[in-house]
């Protein structure tokens, strides 16, 4: 490659839930632009790299990111405009070394991110491939089965429902565009079983639904019947259910606000083979909390063999966080999110890490997101099974899905 990186100019963008993001514009000495949004979560794992804000309170109630908008205009810049890179890793390597730190706190992930995911646009666009070629070379060929939240609880809805999120998963279906059309009809279905029920039909930060049900169980009796009406089986379309149970860490137990039980790892082990034994679910993420190690082992003895079982505040995108989780033994799979770890490079060197250690890769959206697609190439460029991008409904979800459609009729 001969072109490189001339320039970035930073941005204080707005994102889903209404708060300030960094954005970013590269551009090539050849000219070529790349662009990048960078998301943001609401339930993240505390060993997550940091995202920087102003706390300045009387701006955006203390949400503002100038600070990481000015360090991309200036320390950042400085060094790209200084020194020739050409390639996306040195670029991260650098800006790596530039922060210094291990969780990225002084420049800020959302700065880092931001220029690293730009970069890698313009660079692919110079290149004249379409990013998931140039993420993946030629190998990248498959296009991964959505997850799509469709009805939340937890930290994510004002009901009694304990787990955080309800996503269904048309795996038994050919096609990523008939897997949407799926998705579409059931998200529907589910919206008027709800109606009928005279409950909410109002969405949580990912667009599932948040209705007032009752129970866990509840929830899955209302997405089977969801499928059922739509005209799938559960062969066709499985479950996958978030849990975010670090939001339940208690003393060390479980408290599970909603259903007023209180578990151990072991109780909340029956608790979902009790669940897994009755509804068609094929994953369950973060089963037990982020430090819960000797928890981690009990699941995944009992239930690696049944269903997936996902590793996101657990291993947050970290190659070290998933290396000890790999020598223990614990979890089959992991979530992958860019801002969790903060640049293209390092998230590709833990996503090849999983696949060499039989670790199944779920690329993830964040809560507060963009129209931003770049997770939708990423998936693609390393020929992940799965993308969760939550519902099939509201622009920041399905950019990733569409840009998803539009691959497939390429590939
Ligand atoms: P977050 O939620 O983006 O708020 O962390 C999504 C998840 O837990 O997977
Ligand atoms: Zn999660």
């Amino acid at each position: 490659m001969t072109d490189y990186i001339k320039e970035v100019k930073g941005f204080q963008l707005i994102d889903s839930r209404g708060n300030p993001t960094v954005g970013c514009f590269a551009i090539t000495d050849g000219g070529y632009k790349g662009f990048a949004i960078v998301p943001s979560g609401a339930s993240t794992g505390v060993h997550e790299a940091v995202e920087l804000r102003d706390n300045d309170k009387t701006c955006f109630l203390g949400k503002s990111v100038n600070m990481a908008v000015d360090n991309i205009n200036t320390e950042i810049n400085d060094v790209l405009k200084k020194e020739k890179f050409f390639c996306i890793n040195e670029i991260d390597r650098r800006l790596i070394e530039l922060d210094g730190t291990e969780n990225k706190c002084r420049l800020g992930a959302n700065a880092v991110l931001a220029v690293s995911l730009s970069c890698a646009k313009a660079l692919s666009n110079s290149a004249k491939q379409p990013l998931y070629r140039f993420i993946g070379g030629e190998n990248a060929t498959s296009v991964p089965v959505p997850m799509m939240n469709i009805l939340n609880g937890g930290a994510h809805a004002n009901n009694n429902i304990d787990i955080q999120e309800f996503m269904i998963v048309p795996h038994g279906i050919e096609t990523f565009k008939r897997q949407m059309q799926a998705g579409c009809e059931i998200y529907h279905s589910l919206g008027k079983i709800l109606k009928d029920k005279g409950l909410s039909c109002g969405v949580g930060d990912e667009g599932g639904f948040a209705p007032n049900l009752q129970s866990d169980e509840a929830a899955l009796e209302c997405i089977c019947e969801a499928i059922s009406v739509s005209g799938y089986d559960t062969k066709q379309v499985g479950i996958a259910l978030d849990v975010a149970s670090s939001e339940w860490v208690k003393d060390g137990k479980y408290v599970m606000k909603k259903s007023g039980k209180t578990l151990d790892a072991a109780g909340l082990c029956d608790y979902y083979e009790r669940l897994i034994g009755k509804y068609p679910i094929i994953s369950i993420e973060d089963g037990v909390g982020e430090d819960d190690f000797d928890g981690w082992k009990i699941l995944t003895e009992r239930m690696s063999d049944k269903i997936r079982l996902v590793g996101d505040d657990l291993f947050v995108t970290n190659t070290k966080r998933l290396k000890q989780g790999i020598e223990r033994k614990i979890a089959n799979s992991i979530l992958i999110k860019l801002n969790q770890i903060g640049t293209l490079s390092e998230t590709l060197d833990v996503m090849q890490l999983a696949v060499a250690n039989r670790y199944e890769n779920i690329v993830s959206h964040r809560s507060g997101e963009s129209e931003d697609s770049f997770i939708a190439d990423l998936a693609v460029g390393t020929n992940a099974p799965f993308i969760k991008s939550g519902a099939p409904a509201r622009s920041d979800r399905v950019a990733k899905y569409n840009r998803l459609l539009i691959i497939e009729s390429e590939l």
